[in-house]
């Protein structure tokens, strides 16, 4: 194909962030990647792509997290694009504009919804009509994450948190994120880190909680709070100390459970209702402690057109 016979309009897709309700951790494969045993939840926070033909490939960044995102063809959006477009022997360059409004850097998968975002699309743009499973094999190429902010929801990820399962799920949960000051945590060198404290012992495979699971099944948010758990937390803290004050402080102003998101820095607050996680924020955001509070709910669709 062509620039010439590209005609579409730009197309712009909305991808969510998301919190791990459980990350579990297993031994290290062959790879490199650990095994995972994880719960996804999308929440509404939201990056947005646009993809436009272009005579040259270029990314230009908006919205409120930019800093540290590359603008060239290391940055995931273009990888997937590339990805999708040698797949079907495209040779069209795009222009790609990124609105991050996710954490960069943050464990809320950010650079995986922007990848995510891209890879639908470009499949819009081109009129490819992907089927699902195409675009899955792909974002799992590409990273462990993305192939769920396709999907959405809540679901659970295993294998290095690329497959997929469904999982029986009731209610709306409200949260609140606080965003850390200074540089995110790089995700292996949180990895390497919970491989130094586990001192090269060989864990077992995790599999789901059945707490956790019971909790989601009945939407009981008082039962779900009890169980939440990200075996990379302490690792995070290791790496940022300054984390274990904001985690302090959104238990003391009344969240239901706070733990780090994913390799963090970003911590996540889970709270009783909309009107607590208005609360929460207002008291969060007053303490000065973290640098953006954000307000979230979930689940929440994945990626999708706008
Ligand atoms: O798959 P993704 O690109 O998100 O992974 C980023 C890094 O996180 C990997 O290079 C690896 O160091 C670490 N990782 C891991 N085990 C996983 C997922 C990620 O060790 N299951």
């Amino acid at each position: 194909m062509s620039s010439a016979q590209i005609t579409s309009p730009a197309v712009t897709v909305r991808c969510p962030a998301k919190v791990n309700l459980e990350l579990l951790v297993g031994g290290v494969r062959p790879d490199g990647f650990h095994t995972l045993s994880t719960i996804y939840q999308a929440v509404s926070l939201y990056d947005e792509v646009t993809v436009e033909p272009a005579e040259t490939w270029s990314v230009t960044l908006r919205g409120q997290y930019t800093e540290g995102v590359p603008t060239d063809g290391s940055n995931l959006a273009v990888r997937a694009a590339k990805v999708l477009a040698d797949r079907h022997a495209i040779t069209q360059a795009l222009t790609v504009t990124i609105r991050k409004d996710i954490p960069v850097a943050g464990g809320m998968a950010g650079g995986s919804a922007d990848a995510a975002a891209t890879l639908l699309a470009c499949d819009a743009l081109w009129g490819l009509n992907s089927p699902k499973a195409d675009l899955e094999e792909i974002a799992a190429e590409l990273g462990s994450d993305i192939p769920f902010l396709l999907h959405g929801g809540t679901a659970i990820g295993s294998g290095r948190g690329e497959l997929l399962a469904p999982v029986l799920a009731r209610g709306t949960y409200h949260w609140v994120f606080v965003a850390a000051a200074g540089e995110g945590l790089s995700t292996p060198a949180v990895y390497r880190e919970f491989d130094r404290r586990h001192g090269g012992l060989d864990i077992a495979d995790p599999r789901p909680t059945p707490e956790l699971m019971a909790a989601l099944r009945t939407g009981d948010v008082d039962a779900l709070a009890a169980v939440v758990s990200n075996d990379l937390q302490p690792a995070a803290l290791a790496l940022n100390p300054a984390l274990r004050e904001t985690l302090d402080a959104g238990m003391e102003y009344g969240a239901l459970a706070g733990f780090v998101s994913g390799s963090g820095p970003t911590c996540a607050f889970l709270t009783a209702s909309a009107e607590a996680s208005i609360d929460l924020a207002v008291a969060l955001s007053a303490s000065e402690i973290g640098d953006r509070v954000h307000r979230a709910h979930g689940p929440v669709l994945g990626a999708h057109l706008r």
